[in-house]
């Protein structure tokens, strides 16, 4: 098995060959005046199994079709099996058909996968994981909630609350609760489907004086997280984090957030940002360990 580093994941890709002690395939990579991808290989894939790791968070589409570009001209190469390990899996959120006549994107991402060439995928914390039920290539889903929640435990927040901005995030509270031991809720949402506007309606939590932490998936634009932030607060809790897996942070996503009244955000290496400090590498190498095993 090699690893494939690509543009988006270069140091994610390399962390996660260290730990699995296995070879990196460099790629040469770089963008034509037109905005077109150029991708080189400049190491042999013939013949190997090749795990090629490339999150596809903004850039999305570009990143996208390095991903495809990556996996079908590794199959062109010659390698035998290859797995996409894809930290965020772009248009994941647009599942299916809010408005009339909306195109389902992740479907057609489903497809482009194994139109490229790649045989299975490992993802992780994917937005809707029945999702992955319809992709015609297998698909695995891990989850980086735990790392997370022992970050803020080593940093002492051991008994903090766990809040969930929206019913669909209310699972990450519940595993984060099992590791803070400091008990869960979660927040009703709802957003705009014209504007993209999110409301969060108020409810009682077990806040008061209390550490908080605020658990999601994505934070975009900020407005889901900083809308919790500003209810913890309201309610009196006495420090308020933020987590997440992917950190888009979009625009002023930050400030938002920290002027709403947070005291840090913390995410992974799914998408590298400023806020980036626990890194998916060894949850990623266990998962693609058990698959190369079968
Ligand atoms: C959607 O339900 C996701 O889980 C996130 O809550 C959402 O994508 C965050 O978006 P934003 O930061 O723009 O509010």
């Amino acid at each position: 098995m090699n690893i494939v580093s690509g543009p988006s994941s270069t140091k994610l890709g390399n962390s996660i060959a260290e730990i699995l002690g296995i070879e990196t395939v460099r790629v040469a990579h770089k963008k034509f005046p037109d905005g077109e991808s150029y991708i080189r290989f400049e190491g042999e894939v013939a013949g190997e199994e090749v795990a090629i790791v490339q999150t596809t968070g903004p850039p999305q589409d570009t990143n996208l079709i390095q991903l495809f570009i990556l996996a079908d001209a590794a199959k062109d190469l010659g390698a035998k099996r290859v797995i996409a390990v894809v930290p965020y899996l772009a248009y994941a959120r647009q599942d299916k058909r809010f408005l009339p006549g909306e195109a389902i994107s992740i479907q057609t991402i489903g497809k482009l996968l194994k139109t490229s060439g790649i045989d299975e995928l490992l993802t992780v914390d994917v937005h809707q994981e029945k999702i992955l039920e319809k992709f015609e290539i297998p698909a695995r889903n891990v989850s980086a909630i735990g790392l997370l929640a022992n970050y803020f435990k080593s940093r002492g927040l051991e008994g903090a609350f766990a809040l969930a901005p929206d019913k669909g995030a209310s699972e990450f509270a519940i595993e984060a609760s099992k590791i803070l031991g400091g008990g869960y809720g979660w927040l009703h949402k709802e957003r705009d489907r014209y504007t993209g506007e999110v409301k969060t309606e108020e409810k009682t939590l077990d806040v008061s004086g209390r550490d908080a932490i605020i658990f999601d998936d994505i934070i975009s634009t900020g407005g889901t997280t900083a809308n919790a932030v500003k209810i913890l607060k309201k309610q009196g809790a006495r420090r308020i984090f933020a987590a997440c897996v992917h950190p888009l942070m979009i625009g002023n996503a930050k400030e938002r957030i920290l002027q709403s009244g947070a005291e840090e955000i913390v995410g992974t290496d799914s998408v590298p940002s400023d806020i980036t400090v626990v890194s998916l590498a060894p949850l990623l190498a266990e998962a693609l360990a058990e698959m190369i095993k079968g």
